[in-house]
């Protein structure tokens, strides 16, 4: 692949324009491809294995996998963060995906007791508090109401909480990785409740799961009014174990905690229940002591993933860039990308699909000619709120939060192509 880089006199004066453009911000691949013309390749004049024998025939994968080739890309975890693998997290390797959908398989997890196993026969959801009748839902009475498809992302809301007060893990999976999107399929939470019927004194709901943890949370009716879902599938098939199968609740934009996996039961009561997670936990001590409360939305963020410390540049010449932007206020309207730490920002080109409070993917065709990059992104969404630099997170919640980071995130490039986590603003 080396010779590649072998540029003709005529071409290396178009490199050196074209990374003249990158410095003022105007970035766009211009370079050929390849420099030169293709030499004859063995892989195409032999008969390789893979074309001389049958192959496997169909049913030997029933439930395919991926190709072996790809068997690095797995979900990692930080093994100092955490005391025990029951109560922790792993992270979903961003920098090997494209498009906006999180493969099932490889979705993040964090759990505070493990996955629970559970027989979806077995399964109970209850209804009960201040209702005019405390309900029972089987799965399959579950499965007898409409049901919605959306697409969400679900992000934790200590994801980037270790970067606080300065740049730590090296990789966009273990600094952002604790999001994943998929499509849902479940029935709107409002549908179940007015099965059960809520007085009108009910402003909260208590959501349970059912793994050993019991983890619970307070929801308030408005948003349980809204767009909350039941699911019980994910990417068309059912929820994975260790994403609450066979049920969990899907909630908008919020952050991960309140999504209860293995949902069981729903209590309506006139208060928050002060549970642990919305108390000691998920929320944001301030430096005059103050806490921030119940700050469930996840506001606008986005990451760089190409090239990141996991996925250094490899090649001068052309190259894509590629990240990810969302908001759990809306969609996202636009992302800005700069190279130079700053110094000139350019718009990036977003594809695919651009859904409420699901991933966005962005890009940007760029040629490097080897110079140093300070790569950043800034994500801006459809209410007009633009993601702060971590600087001014800090000015206004201090260095003692770990929760909602939403900060902007810099990756310095390396004439060599390394790419390391590091912090400018
Ligand atoms: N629900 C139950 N019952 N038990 C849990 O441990 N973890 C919560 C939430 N729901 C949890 C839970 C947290 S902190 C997050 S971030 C999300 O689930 C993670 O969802 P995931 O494992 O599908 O990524
Ligand atoms: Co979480």
């Amino acid at each position: 692949m080396s010779s590649d880089h072998k540029t003709s006199p005529l071409d290396r004066r178009r490199f050196l324009g074209a990374a003249g453009l990158a410095g003022a911000g105007l970035a766009a691949a211009s370079l050929p491809l390849r420099a030169q013309e293709a030499k004859p390749d063995p892989l195409i004049t032999e008969v390789q294995d893979w074309n001389r024998y049958l192959g496997e025939g169909v049913d030997k994968r029933p439930y395919g996998t991926p190709s072996p080739f790809e068997k690095h890309i797995v979900r990692r975890d930080v093994s100092w963060l955490t005391a025990s693998p029951d109560s922790s997290v792993n992270f979903t390797p961003l920098h090997e995906l494209d498009g906006i959908i999180t493969p099932s398989g490889l979705c993040f997890e964090r759990h505070h007791g493990g996955i629970a196993e559970i027989d979806p026969a077995n399964h109970r959801l209850m209804i009960h508090g201040l209702v005019d009748k405390p309900l029972v839902f089987t799965m399959e009475d579950i499965r007898r109401m409409p049901r919605q498809n959306h697409v969400h992302f679900l992000e934790c809301a200590a994801n980037s909480g270790m970067e606080w007060r300065g740049a730590q893990l090296n990789g966009c999976q273990f600094t952002h990785g604790m999001v994943h999107n998929v499509m849902y399929t479940g029935v709107p939470l409002r549908l179940l409740l007015a099965e059960a019927g809520l007085k009108p004194t009910a402003k909260w709901l208590m959501l349970e799961g059912a793994d050993s943890s019991g983890m619970n949370r307070s929801l308030p009716v408005e948003k349980a009014l809204d767009d909350v879902l039941i699911a019980f599938a994910m990417n068309g098939e059912a929820l994975r174990p260790e994403q609450g199968y066979p049920l969990r609740a899907v909630v908008p934009g919020w952050e991960g905690n309140i999504w209860v996996k293995w949902l069981r039961r729903i209590e309506a009561g006139d208060k928050s229940w002060q549970a642990r997670e919305e108390t000691s936990k998920y929320t944001d001590l301030l430096a005059d002591g103050r806490s921030r409360r119940y700050t469930f939305i996840m506001d606008a963020k986005s990451v760089v993933t190409n090239p990141s410390p996991q996925a250094p540049l490899k090649h001068k010449g052309r190259n894509v860039l590629s990240g990810l932007a969302w908001s759990g206020r809306g969609t996202i309207k636009r992302v800005d990308v700069t190279l130079d730490g700053g110094k000139n920002w350019q718009a990036a080109r977003i594809d695919g699909p651009v859904l409420e409070k699901s991933l966005t993917r962005f890009y940007v065709d760029f040629d490097w000619a080897g110079q140093e990059l300070l790569i950043q992104s800034r994500a801006m969404d459809s209410t007009g709120y633009v993601q702060p630099t971590k600087d001014e997170l800090r000015k206004v919640r201090g260095v003692n939060s770990i929760y909602h980071n939403n900060g902007i995130q810099t990756w310095q490039v390396r004439p060599n192509g390394e790419t390391e986590n590091v912090e400018i603003a």
